[in-house]
């Protein structure tokens, strides 16, 4: 089995059956998420939780699905509360939250901190997000949702909106859609493109690559909006993100005449309108708790 003892650094690394067995799983784990049914399938196991960059939903989603499953977590949620603080590298931390967890989640502002992390540890690693790299347990809740509520995810048509640049959950979604048939377009201000490099693995990997400055273009023949916030943390310069904070809008009047259902990984700054959140097309709080059931999969399978 793909996930046994394996570290998820890349949605790269799983093919699609190995996809597909994570959200069969997920659906099974279901219950457990919403505290109609009990498991104590990880008694007696710990999950270290490396947080190196802030975060809600990944970290809490994780703790929970831990807690769901009967074991417990250790860690940390902001580096200044670590001996970090006084000096200490990297890789001592992890080699000695290493040697107390059965796992480590790890979330670092630097592409390539995570697999970094599993040739250092025995245990599995989990990337949580790395820099503008790759966060690969998002996208498996993405596709989890896709395939909930729409009921599959080969034959969609799925629009990336905004920060197609920076933001790491449209990169590793945009290398797992590659593995489905789909049609997928980009939607994003010319400074915010996808990077060049992974639109030519997606061009090799067959996909057909549509690119836009406009949203109009893809509204009415899209079956998911995937919206993105603006990175303003990963700017070089803030006058830049000042330049085109704000360049799309989703609102409930804008998907008039559209059937999307309009998803996103949260945080959601100004991107979405609050008018959108309780329309039947707006579904990334649901989204946002397939987090759980998703995590609880993928710790059953990587935790020994
Ligand atoms: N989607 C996501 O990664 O959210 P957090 O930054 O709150 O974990």
């Amino acid at each position: 089995m793909a996930f046994n003892q394996k570290d998820i650094i890349s949605i790269r690394d799983f093919d699609k059956k190995d996809i597909e067995y994570i959200l069969k799983l997920a659906k099974e784990m279901e219950p457990i998420a919403r505290s109609e049914k009990k498991s104590d399938a990880l008694s007696g196991k710990l999950l270290g939780m490396l947080f190196y960059e802030p975060s809600t939903r990944t970290r809490l989603s994780f703790e929970a699905a831990m807690k769901r499953l009967g074991g417990s977590t250790i860690g940390f949620a902001e580096a200044g509360t670590s001996s970090a603080t006084k000096g200490e590298n990297l890789t001592d931390t992890v080699r000695i939250v290493g040697e107390y967890s059965d796992a480590l989640v790890i979330r670092h502002n630097m592409e390539g901190t995570a697999r970094f992390v599993a040739n250092i540890v025995d245990v599995p690693v989990i990337n949580a997000g790395d820099g503008a790299g790759q966060h690969p347990t998002q996208t498996m809740l993405d596709l989890y949702t896709m395939k909930r509520i729409l009921g599959r995810i080969d034959d969609l048509r799925i629009a990336l909106v905004g920060d197609l640049k920076y933001g790491r959950t449209v990169h590793s979604l945009a290398y797992a859609l590659a593995k489905f048939d789909v049609d997928v377009s980009f939607v994003s201000p010319k400074e915010l493109k996808m990077p060049r490099e992974i639109l030519h693995d997606l061009s090799k990997s067959g996909v057909d690559v549509y690119e836009t400055e406009n949203i109009h273009e893809v509204l009415d023949k899209t079956d998911v909006l995937y919206v993105t916030r603006i990175q303003k943390e990963r700017f070089p310069d803030p006058a830049e993100y000042l330049k085109i904070k704000g360049a799309y809008t989703i609102t409930s009047k804008l998907l008039e005449g559209s059937d999307a259902i309009v998803m996103h990984p949260l945080p959601r700054i100004d991107e979405i309108s609050h008018d959108v959140d309780n329309t039947p097309q707006g579904r990334y709080f649901e989204q946002a708790f397939y987090g759980v059931p998703v995590r609880m999969a993928l710790l059953k399978s990587v935790i020994k």
